[in-house]
């Protein structure tokens, strides 16, 4: 069985990621920052069933490379899959008000996580060669439509994250993409609570589903804007590789 590792598998992505994984009949292997993280995942998608956790600090450049070095010596399952979605900052102040300290926390939280995870990540699946890795990054439309002054930025960062991985990764085993949310996705019950306006973590996962299942999503933006992006995959290349 495939194992797919997830960096932000607390948040309402990571619920996704879990849930399409589960799904997909791949086993989970979680990064959380603790054990309340850890009970917060098993709450957000309702079981503990094919889910390893293992505790990181995923804010720092070696967190995420000290769980590969456990997998690597074989104290955690080989994963052929990972799926980043860190962060989850997206204060309202305006880019006139922000602080130099309020700048950089949304830097450290929603941009630097996942540089650090591909960095940590990928030499590895590159060594085991699997024909079938993935590595796939949840990015919001909202670096796009500047709606939040700092959150924005930092999706502008990982827009070009992707290009680079995207081109760095064209020739290489790994199929790596990008998905582009401009819908709101909670997990768990909160998301009852809110209505249409807000898709469960539950439904948003069939995204995931589909890009593990097609081979010829690669170097790929997939952008779900809109319920109907659910059922047919909205996909394109990011960037000319020459
Ligand atoms: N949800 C959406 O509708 C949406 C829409 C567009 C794009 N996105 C993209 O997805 C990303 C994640 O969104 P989300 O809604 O899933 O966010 P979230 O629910 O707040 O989850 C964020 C994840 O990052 C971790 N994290 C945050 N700060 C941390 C810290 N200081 N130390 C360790 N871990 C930390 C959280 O761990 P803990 O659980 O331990 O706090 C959690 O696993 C966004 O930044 C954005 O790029 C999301």
């Amino acid at each position: 069985m495939q194992t797919v590792l997830i960096i932000g598998a607390t948040g309402n992505i990571g619920a996704s990621a879990i849930h399409a994984a589960l799904r997909s009949k791949l086993h989970v292997l979680a990064i959380v920052r603790n054990q309340a993280s850890a009970e917060k995942l098993f709450r957000n998608v309702g079981t503990r069933e094919g889910i390893t956790t293992v505790e990181a600090d995923i804010m720092s450049d070696r967190g995420v490379e000290d769980v590969v070095e456990k997998v690597r010596k074989g104290e955690l399952p080989a994963f052929q899959h990972v799926y980043a979605a860190a962060g989850g900052m997206f204060d309202t102040t305006s880019i006139l008000d922000l602080t130099t300290e309020e700048l950089r926390k949304h830097m450290r939280v929603n941009f630097e996580p996942n540089v650090f995870a591909y960095q940590a990540t990928i030499p590895y699946l590159l060594e085991q060669g699997d024909p079938t890795s993935t590595w796939t990054l949840c990015t919001g439309a909202s670096g796009d439509n500047g709606s939040r002054a700092a959150a924005s930025m930092t999706q502008g960062a990982l827009y070009s994250m992707a290009n680079v991985a995207c081109l760095d990764n064209a020739d290489t085993n790994v199929r790596f993409n990008e998905i582009y949310l401009g819908l709101f996705v909670m997990a768990g019950a909160g998301a009852d609570q809110f209505g249409p306006g807000v898709m469960k973590a539950s439904e948003f996962a069939i995204v995931y589903e589909k890009i593990l299942a097609s081979p010829d999503i690669r170097g790929c933006r997939v952008m779900v804007c809109q319920r109907e992006d659910l059922t047919e995959l909205r996909f394109r290349k990011k960037v000319d590789v020459v």
